[in-house]
């Protein structure tokens, strides 16, 4: 299987050092490109691309590879919302197929239903307050998070009073009806999200924290094994679908020696 990955930096590496360990696929990485562009050489005869780059580079990315003739596609790299209908449109056009994340870990994907279910628990309760706190290495550079982004998401979909986030520059007493973001950018920890609820005498807190990027690059291959397992319908498909699928099947348990 031919696999091309675009991003050398943390994530690229990883996931190409996984699918060498796990596999022996030697894929190729493609880093920022000295003449502004990739050449279409280096996706002919590719089976499924990973991109692990950066935002503003998703579209040239999935456009070349399309024209290369590339039909899988899972797609890591986070902040290119503004570019996600013309790149859905591009996937579809082609008749291929993308999972995207904005945090491919499978914990993580589980801990958004966890919080899904919180919010619907205490979201009737009116003195539980929600909020949501992510921190992450000093170098990234979207803030919040595309995953802290989810999460807001998920909690003003499912809170009966909370209509949106708060915005992270915003001055003055919190507003009861938007959801308190806290970021911090230090250090060089790959990720950690708590999602709280505040209640007058009690907290409850919900905290995923990465330890290394091992559980982001094996979600990613988990994505890529989904698409190459049998022809899925084209367009962009969540996560979601794959997690949905894992856990309709019983996985052995593996615990690392
Ligand atoms: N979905 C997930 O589970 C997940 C998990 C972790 C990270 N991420 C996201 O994945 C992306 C990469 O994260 P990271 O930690 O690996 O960042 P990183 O270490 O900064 O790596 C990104 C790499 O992409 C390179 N690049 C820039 N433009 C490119 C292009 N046109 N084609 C190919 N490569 C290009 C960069 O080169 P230069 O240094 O020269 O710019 C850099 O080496 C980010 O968007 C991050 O938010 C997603």
């Amino acid at each position: 299987m031919n696999i091309a990955i675009f991003g050398n930096g943390r994530l690229g590496s990883e996931i190409g050092e996984l699918l060498g360990a796990r596999s022996g696929i030697r894929p190729t990485i493609l880093g920022r490109p000295a003449s502004g562009r990739h050449s279409a050489d280096a996706l002919t005869g590719v089976d499924l691309v990973f991109d692990a780059s950066v935002g503003a580079a998703v579209r040239d990315n999935v456009d070349l590879a399309l024209s290369a003739g590339v039909r899988r596609f899972v797609i890591a790299t986070t902040a290119w919302a503004d570019d996600e209908p013309a790149i859905e449109a591009a996937v579809r056009r082609a008749s291929a197929v993308a999972v995207v994340a904005p945090n491919f870990s499978i914990g993580v994907n589980l801990f958004f239903r966890l919080v899904d279910a919180a919010v619907r628990l205490y979201g009737p309760i009116g003195t539980f307050d929600p909020y949501v706190l992510e921190w992450h290495h000093a170098a990234k550079a979207d803030r919040p998070s595309g995953t802290a982004r989810e999460l807001l998401r998920r909690i003003v979909a499912a809170h009966p009073r909370k209509r949106g986030a708060r915005e992270l520059d915003a001055d003055g007493p919190a507003d009861p009806g938007l959801v308190e973001v806290a970021v911090l950018r230090a250090g060089a920890g790959p990720g950690m999200h708590l999602v709280g609820f505040d209640a007058p005498g009690e907290t409850l807190e919900l905290r995923l924290t990465a330890r290394d990027r091992s559980a982001y690059a094996a979600g990613a291959a988990t994505a890529a094994d989904w698409l190459m397992a049998e022809p899925r319908s084209p367009g962009i498909h969540p996560f979601d679908e794959v997690v949905d699928d894992l856990l309709a099947v019983p996985q052995p348990i593996a615990i690392p020696a």
